[in-house]
């Protein structure tokens, strides 16, 4: 099938299937042009608690899908590509974080939603990158906290913040891979540009940036300046958004090496029509999950959603 083809029969099945499609900004352009709701992995979180429909089809990876499912137990969550992972989430198995937090236990468990759901239920609240300074900011200072699994998120948040927290030893292998040389190196080619770049980046990429900020933070800051050019050291889907929101601005990705793709998040690009068109037709590869450990793991992110809803994050 062509896809044209492919887009015109993805868009007549989720009518009779009365189907949503949640998209990442890390999606290929396509399917970002056919999600119902394009967003951020909060505003997906939030959008996939609030929907109204028999089928959501999560584009994205499998931790999101797998948040929606915890979220909307009753729904049929589907995945296009079920190999769809995340390194930082494989960074941190459960058992070997249930070790590491047994050696503090009277710190409180902050995970990054970036984790798989037996994480989810041995943390006590999730964050996201959206959220996740105003979070720690809103709890007591004298909290002592884990942070899992991202040391690089973890470690911007105690500088900004001035906190201690526990860091758990993993990270995204797209974000953490851009060096500041680089960065350096984009400065000198476009002098006027704004260096923008998500937290997961390592600390001496984050030092050198004029904002840091999860992907809708991005979009929020560069619609809202007048800079007319910017670097960008995140994911390279992000930028479809980026240009059609600011059709007079240019977005210059950050790339270690230009003959590669290396900012292409290998596994948000799993996803294609083909898979999409396929998963909407058979309702496979679908989320299955233990109701016990959809319970566990829904508390930490229920409160991540109410406190982010009384700090007006959503
Ligand atoms: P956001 O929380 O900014 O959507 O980031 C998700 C992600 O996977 C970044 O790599
Ligand atoms: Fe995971 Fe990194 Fe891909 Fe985001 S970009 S889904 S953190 S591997």
């Amino acid at each position: 099938m062509d896809n044209q083809t492919l887009i015109e029969n993805i868009k007549r099945l989720k009518k009779e299937k009365n189907a949503i499609i949640l998209g990442h900004y890390y999606q290929i352009d396509e399917i970002q042009q056919l999600s119902d709701y394009i967003g951020d992995s909060l505003a997906l979180a939030e959008q996939s608690r609030k929907v109204d429909c028999d089928i959501i089809v999560f584009c994205g990876v499998h931790f999101m899908a797998e948040t929606a499912k915890i979220l909307n137990p009753s729904k049929k969550v589907l995945l296009p590509d079920m190999s769809a992972g995340c390194s930082l989430a494989d960074s941190c198995p459960a058992d070997a974080f249930a070790k590491f937090k047994a050696n503090y236990p009277d710190h409180i468990v902050i995970s990054y939603i970036n984790c798989s759901a037996e994480i989810k239920a041995l943390s006590d609240l999730i964050c996201t990158s959206g959220n996740a300074e105003k979070l720690v900011r809103a709890l007591p200072e004298d909290q002592k906290i884990i942070f899992a699994p991202d040391r690089n998120l973890g470690g911007y948040i105690n500088r900004v913040t001035g906190r201690n927290m526990v860091l758990w030893n993993g990270a995204c292998e797209v974000h953490d891979a851009l060096v500041p040389e680089t960065i350096d190196r984009y400065r000198q080619q476009y002098p006027e540009a704004k260096v923008i770049a998500h937290p997961e980046c390592n600390d001496a990429v984050l030092q050198k940036a004029d904002y840091v900020g999860s992907t809708k933070g991005m979009l929020t800051y560069v619609k809202n300046t007048d800079v007319k050019q910017f670097i960008v050291a995140t994911e390279t889907g992000i930028v479809y958004q980026m240009r059609n929101e600011n059709p007079d601005k240019q977005f210059i990705i950050v790339n270690n090496d230009s003959k590669c793709s290396c900012n292409d998040c290998k596994h948000m690009k799993l996803n294609t029509l083909e898979k999409l068109y396929s998963c909407l037709n058979t309702e496979q590869p679908e989320i299955l999950m233990d109701s016990e450990l959809i319970e566990k793991a829904k508390a930490p992110i229920v409160k991540m959603l109410e406190m982010s809803k009384s700090l007006n994050l959503i």
